[in-house]
């Protein structure tokens, strides 16, 4: 198992510090001591190779995500300037995505969105996450093991999300198929000219499903976001086609390797912390504390950007106008400035505002439903396996930098189930 214990990873070696040495798998395992490192020894860090500055801070992260610019997307036209024109049709999508608008764009697309998306909506997706969680672990319950990332923490968010948005639960796993692709550019910094024609194809395919989508639901209207979208209104605003599409994207990618690795992560974690993980089976009363510390620990998206609005200046860095800032929420985590004793995972934690949910105006839409999904996991596992043991395997991170989490996790267990 691979517990994090860098004796001499190259950062330390070479002097250098980039978040490029999240490539090294080793770092990768565990980034919280390049993290400290950094929020230590240059808090506002000039990035050499990814010609940004990187910010680790808790203080500093909340700054970024409260008064950065969040309108990062390339033009197709600036693309196309820079001999990047194949990538012009994902920027096409990305620049209508509530993720990377400013206000008052980004205002109003949120408003119409959260009009879409209401708490009763989410209350009634509740009752089907018990559902669906019960059926998967009924699925492995009398194998006596299970690979929690394949066999649940995967499927959950993609039939729940197939579920919210309004389509067919049987194209479900293509619709993952698409988001993976998707997400893998959106938690990777570099450019990867191998990678773009099937993120390419992915968005091309996408737009194609969501316009038939929207046809299927305008002749026979479906509950769902899709069906929101398309009737929210406000004020006599509405969204245009394409925003329904970009939005409806933007959800359905945000909401699935997240929550994929919050159940991976937090399986995880409690395993390597028995002591944690005998308090928690005696007081199922912990659950919802337990997730907010899993989020807080091992953050399922670790980083965004942003693009300085103005020139300024930050902890005596000057910082240029349109150049690039990545905020390090995972850093910001375990800030001892902010969370007495930051690198201890403790489940009855108090006062936990992580910012593993981003920040201010771009706060992750759908946090309500992904603490939902992560409580029923963790409820349901605890309830119907218990004796929970990790294969001796080696653990895999996926290749996803900013959306952290495993390729696979077996653990076998005792089942409750005869
Ligand atoms: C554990 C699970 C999740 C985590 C850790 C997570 C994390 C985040 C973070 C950090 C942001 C802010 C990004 C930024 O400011 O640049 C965000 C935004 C967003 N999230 Fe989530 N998310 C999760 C689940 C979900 C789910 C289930 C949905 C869908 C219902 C969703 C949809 C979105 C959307 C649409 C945004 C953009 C909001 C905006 O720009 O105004 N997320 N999420």
């Amino acid at each position: 198992m691979t517990t994090g214990a860098i004796k001499d990873p190259t950062y330390r070696r070479s002097g250098v510090r980039s978040l490029t040495q999240l490539l090294d798998p080793e770092v990768l395992a565990n980034p919280y001591p390049l993290f400290q490192l950094l929020r230590e020894e240059d808090p506002v860090h000039w990035d050499p190779y990814l010609h940004a500055w990187v910010v680790t801070r808790y203080e500093d992260v909340m700054e970024v995500l409260h008064r950065f610019s969040a309108d990062r997307t390339p033009t197709p036209e600036h693309l196309a300037q820079i001999g990047l024109g194949e990538l012009a049709p994902i920027a096409q999508v990305m620049v209508k995505q509530m993720l990377f608008l400013d206000p008052p764009a980004h205002t109003r697309i949120r408003r119409l969105a959260s009009y879409a998306f209401t708490p009763g909506r989410v209350a009634v997706l509740r009752d089907h996450i018990r559902d669906i969680v019960g059926s998967l672990i009924d699925g492995v319950a009398r194998n006596g093991r299970m690979d929690v990332i394949g066999d649940l923490a995967e499927p959950l968010p993609y039939t729940v999300t197939a579920e919210m948005l309004g389509v067919p639960v049987q194209d479900a796993p293509q619709l993952k198929a698409w988001s993976q692709d998707f997400a893998e550019m959106l938690g990777n910094f570099q450019h990867n000219p191998e990678r773009a024609p099937r993120v390419r194809r992915s968005v091309e395919e996408m737009t194609r499903y969501f316009q038939s989508a929207i046809r299927q639901i305008e002749r026979q209207p479906r509950e769902g976001l899709i069906h929101s979208f398309l009737t929210a209104e406000l004020d006599g605003d509405r969204y245009s086609e394409e925003e329904v599409i970009a939005n409806t994207i933007v959800t359905m990618v945000g909401g699935q390797e997240t929550t994929t690795n919050l159940i991976g992560n937090g399986v995880l974690t409690l395993l390597r912390k028995p002591d944690e993980l005998a308090r928690l089976r005696a007081d199922f009363s912990l659950i919802p504390s337990t997730i907010e510390e899993i989020l807080r620990y091992e953050p399922p998206s670790q980083h965004t950007a942003r693009l300085a609005p103005h020139n300024l200046e930050m902890r005596g860095r000057k910082i240029a106008k349109r150049q690039a800032v990545i905020a390090v929420m995972a850093a910001g985590n375990r800030d001892p400035e902010r969370f007495p004793d930051p690198d201890r995972f403790d489940i009855t934690r108090k006062d936990n505002r992580h910012l593993s949910f981003g920040w201010a105006a771009h706060f992750c839409f759908g946090a309500a439903l992904a603490r939902i999904e992560g409580q029923v996991t963790l409820e349901e596992m605890l309830r119907r396996l218990p004796n929970w043991a990790l294969d001796a395997k080696p653990l895999q991170w996926r290749t996803n930098l900013g959306l952290r989490g495993l390729t696979s996790l077996d653990i076998n267990f005792v089942s409750s189930v005869h």
